[in-house]
C-alpha cells in the first residue's frame, strides 16, 4: 500500500496586485452578478471569461423553481461563449458573487458540475484556463481547473474519439 499526496498551487492576492486586464475580467464578472436570477437562493453570482481575440463574455446564474434546472454562473459564461465563439479559446474566466447586497469576503469555489465543464473547456481548447476567484478581502488565482479538479475524468479516459 502507498499513500500518494496531490499537491494544488492556489495563488491567493489581493485587488491592488492584479494587473488592468484581470481587473477588467473581475470587473465584468461583479457586474453581471447583477443580471443574475436568483430569488431562491438570494446568491448572486456572475462570470466572465476572456477569449482569444480579447474578447470578454459574462453571465450569472439563473435559479429556477424546479431548482435542478436553474444553472450557475460559470455554466452560463462558459457555454454562451462556446456557443457565440466556437472558434475561440477561453483564456481566463473570473467568479464574483454577492449576497445581501455585499459582494462576499473570501472567494466562492466553482460547484463540482462546474469544474467538470471548465475541463472539458480546457481540453477542447487545448489549453489551460486561468480561474480568478473574487473576494472583498482576497482573491484566489489558479492556472487551470486541474488545480482544482486534481482527479479528474476527462476526454482522455474514453476511448479515441473521432473530433
Ligand atoms: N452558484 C453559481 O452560480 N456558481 C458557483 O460557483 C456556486 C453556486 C449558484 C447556483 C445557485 O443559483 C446559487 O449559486 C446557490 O447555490
Amino acid at each position: 500500500m502507498e499513500n500518494r499526496n496531490i499537491t494544488t498551487k492556489i495563488t491567493v492576492c489581493s485587488y491592488d496586485e492584479l494587473n488592468e486586464e484581470e481587473k477588467k475580467l473581475i470587473g465584468a464578472a461583479k457586474e453581471a452578478t447583477n443580471r443574475s436570477y436568483a430569488p431562491y437562493s438570494r446568491f448572486q453570482v456572475g462570470a466572465a471569461a476572456l477569449l482569444a481575440g480579447d474578447i470578454v463574455v459574462s453571465g450569472s446564474n439563473q435559479e429556477n423553481a424546479a431548482y435542478p434546472s436553474g444553472t450557475c454562473a460559470e455554466r452560463t459564461t462558459l457555454f454562451y461563449a462556446n456557443s457565440q465563439y466556437p472558434d475561440r479559446a477561453v483564456k481566463a474566466l473570473a467568479i464574483a458573487a454577492q449576497t445581501g447586497g455585499e459582494f462576499i469576503a473570501h472567494p466562492t469555489a466553482p460547484c463540482g458540475a462546474c469544474r467538470q465543464v471548465i475541463l472539458e473547456t480546457e481540453e477542447r481548447y487545448k489549453q489551460p484556463m486561468r480561474i480568478y476567484l473574487y473576494g472583498t478581502e482576497e482573491i484566489f488565482v489558479v492556472d487551470s481547473i486541474r488545480s482544482l479538479l486534481p482527479l479528474c475524468f476527462g476526454k482522455n479516459d474514453l476511448p479515441e474519439q473521432a473530433e
